[in-house]
């Protein structure tokens, strides 16, 4: 292992609390990691609406933040702007796709660059019985022909970047050769992105919530990928907690046989939802910018305008707060701020006093833990 590695490696065993430092070191972090999908926050069902993005992007200017998937079939008869539309102020949003049917994946993804998003993502990796009926999402890792006609299609319908997120394998084959040859009958089609996350789906019989968590995690899988094909991206998603585990599996230095390896953007999900605050520090830890002088509270006061403005449209206020229940994970006040917004977001003309009220609580909490 070259010997940074090792010096970092040993860097992060031992400095404890302290291990952010080494992160921060530019020098690690230029080396190691540039380019957009340096971070992202995953498509999520239900959790990545427009009002999660909206918060998303008042913590990281820079993530790549990615919309829940859509299926062909409600983009094209769907109500598009219901479905598509999006805040200006979101900046640069991922469109993903569901669908195996490539004239109507190049339709969606035409419709989806008129809407303005920045790229279009397949989705390759979704376990659901209601996907599989659909014959898309992870059951495709099968049929890379259908995906890599699907592709070819939108890659010749747009402009904006077509990427794939996909799954390492399906069902019990546990070898690396079909993730292997899945990745390169894609790659002929020009696509040269590729989100996994680093896990089979098993088809029979784990519900999608199990297969997020009971399939092996397989990093080095991902990474071998890459070290047979150096010039594609791939972007290392599942079971990301920290940002030191993220940047440590994308330089490759917490495996001494991987050292050489270079993964190109890490995807937190389930992680960067419930702590959202980890978001804040995205933008100087991937991409080199200097870290916005900003509080929790701060971000607060940001969205209160935003928050008012929905809310005059008809919106809940508790479709916009749900996604910042999190904001105040493991601080002072942070379960009363959960709490205060769980049981008050919700009721009828429940206005951004809500979230004030909910605000002063954290701040008379975080006060009396400081006196
Ligand atoms: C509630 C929920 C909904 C999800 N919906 C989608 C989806 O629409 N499209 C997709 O590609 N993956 C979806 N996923 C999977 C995530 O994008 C991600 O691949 C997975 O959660 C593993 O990453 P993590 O361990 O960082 O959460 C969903 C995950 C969750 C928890």
């Amino acid at each position: 292992m070259p010997l940074y590695c090792c010096l970092n490696l040993l860097k992060y065993r031992v400095f404890g609390r302290k291990r952010l430092a080494f992160l921060q070191d530019e020098v690690f972090t230029k080396r190691y990691i540039s380019g957009e999908h340096a971070f992202a926050v995953a498509p999520m069902m239900d959790w990545t609406d427009r009002y999660c993005r909206y918060f998303h992007r008042c913590l990281s200017s820079e993530a790549l933040l990615y919309s829940e998937m859509l299926t062909t079939g409600a983009v094209i008869h769907g109500d598009r702007d219901h479905l598509l539309g999006f805040d200006s102020a979101e900046g640069k949003v991922v469109l993903q796709l569901g669908g195996s049917d490539a004239a109507a994946m190049a339709q969606a993804a035409k419709i989806g660059e008129e809407f303005g998003y920045a790229q279009i993502n397949m989705n390759v990796g979704c376990p659901s019985d209601r996907v599989q009926s659909g014959r898309f999402g992870a059951c495709l890792m099968a049929e890379p022909e259908i995906v890599a006609d699907c592709v070819a299609a939108m890659l010749a319908a747009v402009r904006i970047p077509v990427t794939v997120k996909c799954r390492i394998g399906i069902d019990r084959d546990d070898s690396f050769e079909p993730f292997a040859t899945f990745v390169e009958k894609i790659k002929v089609t020009g696509c040269d992105t590729f989100i996994v996350h680093a896990r089979k789906a098993w088809l029979d019989g784990l519900s999608p919530k199990e297969n997020r968590d009971v399939p092996p995690l397989k990093y080095e899988y991902v990474q071998r990928i890459k070290r047979e094909l150096p010039d594609i991206r791939f972007i290392l998603n599942g079971g990301l907690e920290t940002h030191e585990q993220a940047i440590s599996l994308l330089s490759g230095s917490l495996d001494p046989q991987s050292s050489s390896v270079k993964l190109d953007g890490a995807m937190l999900g389930r992680a960067a939802y419930k702590n959202p605050w980890l978001l804040q520090q995205v933008d100087e830890l991937y991409y080199g910018r200097p870290a916005a002088e900003r509080s929790r509270a701060d971000v607060v006061n940001e969205m209160l305008p935003y928050i008012e403005s929905k809310v005059d449209e008809g919106v809940s206020l508790g479709r916009i707060t749900r996604h910042m229940l999190g904001l105040f994970l493991g601080q002072p006040g942070g379960r009363i701020w959960r709490r205060h917004l769980s049981e008050n977001a919700w009721r009828k003309n429940a206005g951004i006093s809500v979230v004030t009220d909910a605000l002063d609580k954290v701040t008379i909490a975080a006060t009396k833990v400081a006196a």
